[in-house]
């Protein structure tokens, strides 16, 4: 196949999609309640999932298409059994895309340096509590001490900084949101707060009761942080923030703390986007909150060639929409959640 000119993944409103994300599975070794029910859900089968010869060829034409940079993502992306080798394979694409992993952590100390061997470059750890009866509570299973080591087994193993998602949610962590700050600190981790987007399966999510940016700022500043926005809003969502003073600063890792703020809901980055994302089955979703998908795997079974699987993709990212609408009345959640699409 000819290589195609950078910029080629450019839709109708001038964005150009650098990022992928790929859910490698549906399953998931938790059942956060903000995300899943406690039954879970029902699964993609084995035959449903792309194998990993087509995520590998499907990645590769993506990235000569322009993508720089690939995610790992779930479900728990660590319950998909050959991950490093899928690691492995993705750095070995050309141009090599910087590999990065979103997981819950668990099982992360077993693998982590077997991860950056392979060529991880970079890591994001769920932990939206230190508490472990909270833990428990939030997540329906008892393995904060698996997943805190697995924090740790990724700085040692160079993934650093290693950044941690929380997710807060009023009534249960919120109140933990400074706490979760203070140990990032004192560790040396990227703390990102990430406001609840409407993509829970049990479709609970209310606009009223989410926990939104204002408040966690506000929140953090009531605890003694002294914040200040960190120079301009990048592609990255996460609005960063230096963190200047505030309590124990003495024990920080470095003197000056970074924290992070994802407000999809309340400060929208959609003007900005850069992502595009394949889920386990192999559909493409131009946006998390689009409501149509385009399917590579049928053509990619039914022996597409590199060129044919290009134009699809490249049709698909034109079309995508300009935003995700949250605010609007004509706003509907998508039949797949977070868990079934990767975050
Ligand atoms: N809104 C925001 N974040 C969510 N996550 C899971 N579900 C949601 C949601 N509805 C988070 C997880 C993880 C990342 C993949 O997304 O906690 O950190
Ligand atoms: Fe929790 Fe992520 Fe699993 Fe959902 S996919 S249950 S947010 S760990």
């Amino acid at each position: 196949m000819s290589v195609p000119p950078v910029g080629v993944l450019r839709d109708r409103f001038g964005r150009v999609a650098t990022d992928l994300r790929i859910s490698l599975t549906d399953l998931c070794s938790l059942r956060c309640t903000y995300c899943m029910p406690a039954e879970g859900l029902p699964w993609l089968s084995k035959r449903e999932r792309l194998d990993d010869d087509e995520f590998v060829r499907l990645a590769d034409l993506f990235v000569r298409l322009g993508v720089t940079s690939i995610r790992l993502t779930g479900g728990e992306p660590l319950v998909h059994p050959t991950l490093p080798d899928v690691v492995a394979r993705l750095a070995a694409l050309t141009p090599r895309p910087e590999l990065s992993l979103t997981t819950n952590g668990v099982t992360l100390d077993r693998s982590a340096r077997k991860l950056a061997d392979a060529g991880l470059d970079r890591i994001n750890v769920s932990v939206d509590t230190l508490d472990a009866a909270r833990f428990t509570e939030l997540t329906r299973r008892d393995r904060l001490p698996s997943v805190l080591a697995g924090v740790a087994a990724a700085a040692a193993a160079g993934l650093t900084p290693v950044k941690i998602n929380s997710v807060l949610v009023r009534d249960s962590n919120l109140h933990e949101a400074p706490q979760l700050l203070g140990w990032a600190l004192r560790e040396g981790y990227r703390l990102r707060f990430i406001e609840h987007m409407p993509l829970d399966a049990d479709h609970t999510w209310s606009r009223d009761d989410m926990v939104t940016a204002d408040e966690i700022l506000a929140l953090l500043e009531g605890a003694g942080y002294q914040l200040r926005p960190h120079g301009a809003r990048t592609h990255a969502p996460a609005e960063e923030f230096d963190v200047l003073d505030g309590p124990e600063r003495d024990a920080w890792a470095e003197p000056t703390g970074r924290l992070g703020i994802i407000a999809s809901v309340t400060r929208p980055f959609c003007r900005e986007c850069d992502r595009l994302r394949l889920t386990a089955d192999g559909q493409l979703r131009t946006c998390l909150f689009a409501q149509s998908e385009t399917d590579l795997r049928a053509p990619l079974r039914a022996g597409a060639s590199d060129t044919e699987l290009t134009e699809l993709i490249v049709a698909a990212v034109a079309q995508k929409q300009s935003g995700h609408g949250i605010g609007s009345a004509a706003f509907v959640q998508p039949d797949r959640s977070m868990s079934a699409i990767g975050g």
